[in-house]
């Protein structure tokens, strides 16, 4: 069975839309299994920023020449396409930034520092990818503020009764994965964003591992903040999107200073732009933006339905067949997971495992997954982890397995 859904789309046809999945690795097709740290890019993507470069690029916001307004057209036109996928309120709640990464540090930088004092907390929970801890831990070494631990279980899930004992009037933020990167558990957020509003506190939510997957609504989420990466959802590195309430943009200063993002400037008084501008100075990553509005389109043309069907198929069988293999330890069990599979072999470094897995084609990741802490809990130096796209199918899984077999052999 590859999905439950009536009418699902044919997924071999939407693998061939990949260029780089035709090619072989080390003599062998490539089976590649590390969408967790970025997925590849269909034709549609390519060519949507191949177009804008051949016969559409201009500086956006800047030009009264018609090449111009095309550029600006687009690039606009892409936040409103990041605006109905996410179902924000409006397009000045969508500032485009290099990715995730950049979303967590432009709130930690901008809202925390004008709003968070001494003895303040800001909640993280255990399974944090390091983009979702250390800009809070330096807020916490330049404001003395606390930053507190939200355990998890030995399955890799966190308990939202632990969290209601832990909020209080001091707690002002809690920044939480909606799905963890490192062990694929989907944290329960809109419940967790309940909790913390109750205590007034505010939540944001990185969402870098959850949008190729799910769909995500940011206002029934009712989160304050939304970050993602452009790269790991088949569109291009470098963009990425800090969804905003509007309020909260309206009250923060800016981020980073430079053209496009003032309304006027004198050597006495800068006036800043309007909201999304405030917050996107210099010029943008233009081509990215298409690149990332072409992305969706993708996806959306496929149905984020269909796509968490196709990967919970492939999660079910992978962790099926994986658990048939002798001393291999899946870490990570939650019941809500997404297509994340992270493990250990007794006796065979992930390091080692990987480098044989190449050898036979297969691109999958095994390190610490920027995710130290996770590593910690669970007492291993790193995993080798599959993580799944849209064009992976059985067969890719059959090779991962067949190869981790001969490599066993070769090395115990
Ligand atoms: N955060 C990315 C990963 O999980 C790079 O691999």
């Amino acid at each position: 069975m590859q999905t439950s859904l009536k009418n699902s789309p044919d997924f071999s046809q939407i693998r061939a839309q990949f260029p780089i999945l035709q090619q072989t690795e080390n003599g062998q097709p490539l089976v590649y299994l590390d969408n967790g740290a970025t997925a590849q890019k269909p034709l549609s993507v390519i060519e949507a920023m191949d177009t804008y470069y051949r016969t559409q690029n201009a500086n956006v916001h800047r030009g009264v020449y018609g090449l111009s307004e095309r550029a600006t057209e687009l690039y606009e036109g892409a936040r409103e396409t990041v605006r109905q996928f996410l179902n924000a309120q409006s397009t000045k709640e969508i500032i485009f930034v290099r990715g995730t990464t950049e979303a967590i540090n432009l709130v930690a930088f901008s809202w925390a520092r004008a709003n968070l004092t001494r003895d303040d907390e800001i909640i993280v929970t255990e399974m944090e990818h390091h983009s979702n801890i250390v800009p809070w831990q330096l807020l916490r070494d330049q404001l003395g503020i606390k930053l507190s631990v939200l355990r998890m279980n030995h399955l890799g899930e966190i308990c939202l009764e632990a969290l209601k004992g832990m909020v209080s009037a001091k707690t002002k933020l809690l920044a939480v994965t909606q799905m963890s990167n490192a062990l694929g558990t989907i944290n329960p957020v809109k419940e967790m964003v309940r909790i913390a509003h109750s205590v007034g506190a505010k939540v944001l939510v990185d969402g870098a591992q959850a949008t190729p997957h799910m769909a995500v609504d940011v206002h029934d989420l009712d989160c304050d903040f939304y970050a993602l990466s452009g790269h790991k959802m088949y569109g291009p590195t470098g963009i990425g999107v800090l969804y905003a309430k509007q309020a909260l943009l309206e009250a923060m200063p800016p981020y980073q200073a430079g053209g496009d993002m003032i309304y006027s400037v004198t050597f006495e008084k800068t006036e800043y732009n309007v909201l999304p501008y405030k917050f996107e100075a210099g010029t943008p990553h233009i081509a990215g933006a298409i690149g990332l509005a072409a992305a969706i389109r993708f996806i959306e043309s496929i149905g984020l339905e269909h796509i968490a069907a196709h990967e919970a198929d492939l999660l079910a069988y992978a962790t099926a067949e994986l658990k048939k293999i002798d001393g291999l330890r899946i870490i990570g069990e939650a019941k809500h997971k997404g297509g994340v599979v992270s493990f250990v072999i007794e006796g065979v470094h992930p390091h080692d495992m990987a480098t044989l897995m190449d050898q036979e084609g297969i691109a999958l990741r095994a390190s610490h997954h920027c995710a130290m802490p996770v590593m910690q809990h669970f007492n291993v130096p790193a995993t080798i982890r599959a993580s799944f796209g849209v064009y992976n199918n059985h067969a890719d899984i059959d090779r991962l397995v067949a190869a981790i077999l001969e490599a066993k052999s070769m090395l115990l």
